[in-house]
C-alpha cells in the first residue's frame, strides 16, 4: 500500500480544489468565530479511473442517502454542516423530490396573456416544510456544499476540510458516511486515452487505497470527535471489523451496517461498548428515517465528549 504522504505526492489535486478551498476556510473561519459546533458529512461513493481521458471508471456504491438525510437532522441540531458529496448523489432538502417526482407536484394555468407555475394545492403540506428548512438553512448560511467524483478528488477535499476544522478542537464532528474506493489506479499506471477493444480484454490491476483514517484521526484532527461507518455484506464480520477499526485508528465511534439492511439497522461500536438502533417495520411504514435516531445519538455523544474535555482543562 502506498504510504498516505506519498499518495498526495503523487496525484494532483482537481482542477477546482483552490476554489473548494477557500470556500472551505471562510466558511469555517465564520462558524469558528460564532463558536458553533460544527459537522463534516461526506456522502456518497468515490470513482476509480480507468483512464487519465476519463470514459470507463470502477464506482462505490452508495446513493448518498445516509449522508444526504444525516445532514438535515444535523442542522436541526444547530450544527454548521459542510456536506462532503459525490457529484450527483442525493442532496439534503432536494432528496426528497427526486425524478418525476417534482414535476408532479406542479400545476400549469395558461391565459391568453401568460403562463402560471404552482404547487398543487394537495402537495403544499409535502413540500412547504422541507421548502421552508432549506431557506433557512442557506440564509443562515449554516450549510457548506463541495462536491468530489474520483478518490482523488475525496482524499484531496477531505485533508482540506479537516485543516480547516483543526481548529474547532472538540466542537467538530467528521461523519465520515461515503463510500471510499479501497483499491485504485494510480495515475502514473492509468492509460492517457481511451482503451481499445480492438487490443483485446485488458488485465487491469488495482493498488490498495492508503487507508486515510490514520492520519485523519491522529495529526489531521487529533482533537476532534471522529465517526466512521463500516460496511460490509457479510454479518459475521461486522462487529470484528468495527472493533478492529476503533483500535486500530483510535477513534470514537464506528457505525456498522450491512449492506442490504443499512436503512432500518445499524450497529454502534465504541470502544467500551456496543449496541444496536433499528426501526421497528412500523416506524419506516410511517416515514422515519434511521438517520434522525442516529444523528441524535452522535450528537448527544458528541455532547459529553466537549463536557469532559472542559472538565479535564
Ligand atoms: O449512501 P447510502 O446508499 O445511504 O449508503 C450508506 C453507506 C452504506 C455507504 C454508509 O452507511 C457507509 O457504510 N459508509 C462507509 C462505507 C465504507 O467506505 O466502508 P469501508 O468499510 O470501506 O471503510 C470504512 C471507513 O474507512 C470509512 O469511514 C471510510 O471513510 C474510511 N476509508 C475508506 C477507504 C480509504 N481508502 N480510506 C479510508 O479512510
Amino acid at each position: 500500500m502506498t504510504h498516505w504522504e506519498d499518495f498526495y505526492n503523487t496525484h494532483l489535486p482537481p482542477a477546482d480544489f483552490e476554489d473548494n478551498r477557500s470556500l472551505l476556510k471562510e466558511f469555517c473561519e465564520r462558524h469558528n468565530k460564532l463558536q458553533n459546533r460544527i459537522v463534516l458529512v461526506t456522502s456518497g461513493g468515490t470513482t476509480v479511473p480507468l483512464e487519465h481521458n476519463t470514459v470507463r471508471f470502477v464506482d462505490n456504491f452508495s446513493a448518498g442517502t445516509r449522508g444526504s438525510a444525516s445532514a438535515e437532522y444535523f442542522l436541526d441540531h444547530d450544527y454548521a454542516v459542510i456536506f462532503m458529496h459525490r457529484h450527483k448523489s442525493l442532496e439534503p432538502f432536494t432528496r426528497h423530490f427526486t425524478g418525476q417526482q417534482f414535476f408532479d407536484m406542479l400545476d400549469i394555468a395558461d391565459n391568453s396573456q401568460s403562463s402560471t407555475i404552482a404547487i398543487k394545492p394537495d402537495s403544499v403540506d409535502v413540500f412547504a416544510p422541507v421548502l421552508a428548512k432549506y431557506k433557512i438553512a442557506r440564509e443562515t448560511q449554516m450549510i457548506l456544499y463541495v462536491n468530489f467524483t474520483s478518490v482523488v478528488d475525496y482524499m484531496w477535499l477531505l485533508r482540506a476540510a479537516c485543516e480547516c476544522l483543526a481548529a474547532f478542537e472538540e466542537r467538530a464532528v467528521l461523519y465520515l458516511a461515503a463510500a471510499v474506493s479501497d483499491f485504485y489506479i494510480p495515475e502514473d499506471m492509468m492509460p492517457t486515452h481511451k482503451m481499445q477493444s480492438g487490443d483485446g480484454a485488458p488485465t487491469i490491476s488495482l493498488q490498495l487505497v492508503p487507508k486515510m483514517l490514520a492520519p485523519l484521526a491522529s495529526l489531521w484532527v487529533p482533537h476532534a470527535f471522529v465517526v466512521s461507518f463500516k460496511l460490509e455484506t457479510d454479518e459475521s464480520l461486522l462487529i470484528v471489523k468495527a472493533r478492529d477499526s476503533l483500535n486500530k485508528y483510535k477513534h470514537k465511534l464506528v457505525i456498522a451496517n450491512v449492506l442490504q439492511t443499512r436503512k432500518h439497522r445499524v450497529v454502534f461500536v465504541t470502544p467500551t461498548d456496543s449496541y444496536e438502533l433499528h426501526l421497528t417495520r412500523e416506524q419506516t411504514l410511517q416515514g422515519l428515517e434511521i438517520e434522525e435516531p442516529i444523528v441524535a445519538d452522535v450528537v448527544q455523544k458528541h455532547g459529553e465528549f466537549i463536557s469532559n474535555a472542559q472538565q479535564r482543562q
